[in-house]
């Protein structure tokens, strides 16, 4: 494994993100939906940085989903859990840990859309641009990565190394 983007650094520009979302979401918290298991880690640290004020008035929930990789289905993407809160209404930010193909992240944006939320936004803690199958808006990103497999904060390779703080390239 090599780190390609240390703890100081990914800290750092997580507390970045955390300031841009709380100016755009000033007297308007938002409702933050988390992709699991990826964007867990990151949707708390974010949660970490944003004003105390703020956080009186934001709720949080988790969706899960899995994609198939067998031939046939190769890019369908399954519902695996679904919500507890009702979005209707709410300004909602999706918030995952990487968006690779871009399935995932659009399937959420589907499910959600169709719950009429008054605002949708998405934010990943990094992002693969390269690799994008489906076209899709994030209006907030950590980082670009180039299209090497990275685990860490979230990600995982075969379920380990989620835990570690860093982001690492396995070669
Ligand atoms: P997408 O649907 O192709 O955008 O894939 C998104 C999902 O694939 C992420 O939520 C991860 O679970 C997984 N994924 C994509 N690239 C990586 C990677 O480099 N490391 C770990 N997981 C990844
Ligand atoms: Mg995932």
């Amino acid at each position: 494994m090599k780190i390609l983007i240390d703890r100081s650094e990914v800290d750092r520009r997580i507390g970045e993100m955390a300031r841009e979302i709380a100016t755009d979401y000033a007297g308007s918290p938002p409702l933050l939906i988390g992709i699991l298991n990826g964007a867990a880690q990151f949707m708390m640290a974010l949660l970490d940085h944003l004003p105390g004020d703020m956080l009186e008035q934001i709720d949080y929930d988790f969706v899960d989903v899995s994609s198939y990789r067998g031939s046939e289905s190769m890019g369908r993407v399954e519902l695996t859990k679904d919500l507890v809160v009702s979005v209707e209404g709410r300004q909602v930010l999706i918030v995952d840990g990487i968006v690779d193909t871009g399935r995932s992240l659009a399937f959420v944006l589907d499910l959600v859309s169709a719950r009429r939320p008054c605002s949708l936004k998405t934010c990943t803690l990094l992002d693969k641009s390269a690799r994008r199958v489906v076209p899709l808006v994030v209006d907030y990103r950590g980082f670009e990565i180039e299209d090497v497999f990275v685990v860490g904060y979230g990600m995982d390779y075969d379920q380990r190394y989620r835990a570690l703080r860093y982001i690492a390239a396995i070669e």
